[in-house]
């Protein structure tokens, strides 16, 4: 495969949610111009129809459709089944922000902004794997933010998208089983809400000039691409750049005796930065604590146990 041979997606059906504007809109049209038949979901359906009117304009093949993915995600799969009888490929990108103290913020906006997110999530992917499985060339990509790690005033985006995180790779283990191929994006991109973020002109014209939507498109196009065997990671995408992102942790250390007083004494040890060991799975963790504690279980505990990687 060169750089110059175009990946086709000869006519699988794509849904994208959130696809009236920023990357969505990018996505879907991405996978349009490249021969998928598109569902552009987006609960402004005007937005959504927007979409649709570029992709067609342009020769593309796609459908708008303004269900709300909280409520009304096994629609959204009958609108890609009723307009094209099946499903290969689902892009959960919609997603809101609200910012404010956890404390002070109203209850109904914090769920809201976490339920677009994960319950959004949960509920299309639901209703679309078994369309998925039965494709046989099934990609679910999920988006999730670096914002999993913890930003401050954004607690419940915060949340949601480390939820986000963690409903990734446990399916991605589970789908593989099934044939399907999960995968995480955390992207970067010049959207209508990054706009919202970062005020300052310098920031907002090097992002303008270096992250446009359209170059994560690119990465989640190859993702869901019926040749691609990558996937089951959590990748940070930005422009032209991309990484795998690891779990990691620093160099175990043991405090003297299992008492609240010896951990006191050891903080220092404990909060030292050291070399970084990165973890793939649960499995992993656990097999390295307890070999830690229990050497004897060095040859017990699998080392790879519950290791999606295709490297
Ligand atoms: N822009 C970034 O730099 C960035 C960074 C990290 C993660 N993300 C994530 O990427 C995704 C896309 O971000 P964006 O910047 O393009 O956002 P955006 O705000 O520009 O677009 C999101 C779209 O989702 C739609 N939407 C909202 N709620 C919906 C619902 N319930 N059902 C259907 N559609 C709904 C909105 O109408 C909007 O068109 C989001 O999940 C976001 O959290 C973005």
């Amino acid at each position: 495969m060169g750089i110059n041979d175009e990946l086709g997606f000869d006519a699988r059906v794509a849904i994208v949610t959130g696809a009236g504007q920023g990357m969505g809109r990018e996505h879907a049209k991405m996978l349009a111009s490249r021969g998928a038949r598109v569902v552009a979901n987006d609960i402004n359906a005007e937005r959504a129809a927007e979409t649709v009117a570029e992709i067609t304009v342009d020769g593309g093949v796609a459908v708008a459709d303004s269900n709300d993915i909280v409520t009304a995600a096994a629609d959204i799969v009958q609108t890609a089944l009723d307009a094209f009888g099946q499903l290969h490929i689902v892009v959960n990108n919609a997603g809101i922000n609200a910012f404010g103290r956890f404390w002070e913020m109203d209850s109904e906006t914090w769920w809201r902004v976490f339920d677009v997110s994960v319950k959004g999530v949960v509920e299309v992917s639901r209703a679309a794997m078994p369309h998925l499985i039965a494709s046989g060339s099934g990609r679910l990509i999920n988006v999730s933010s670096n914002a999993l790690m913890g930003v401050p005033l954004d607690s419940a985006y915060a949340a949601a998208k480390s939820a986000i995180w963690g409903l990734g790779n446990t399916l991605a283990a589970e789908a593989k089983e099934v044939g399907v191929q999960v995968s995480t994006v955390l992207p970067v991109a010049w959207t209508p809400m990054t706009e919202d973020a970062f005020r300052d002109p310098v920031v907002q014209d090097a992002m303008r000039a270096h992250v446009p939507a359209s170059a994560v498109s690119a990465f989640v196009a190859w993702l869901a691409h019926q040749d691609t065997t990558v996937y089951g990671e959590a990748f940070e995408v930005a422009g032209v750049a991309a990484a795998r992102t690891a779990f990691s942790v620093m160099p175990r250390m043991k405090t003297a005796e299992p008492t609240p007083e010896s951990w006191a004494a050891s903080a220092g040890d404990l909060m030292q930065d050291g070399g970084l060991e990165p973890l793939r799975n649960a499995s992993q963790s656990f097999r390295g604590q307890m070999v830690y504690l229990a050497p004897e279980l060095d040859t017990v505990l699998p080392a790879d146990a519950a290791d999606v990687s295709v490297r």
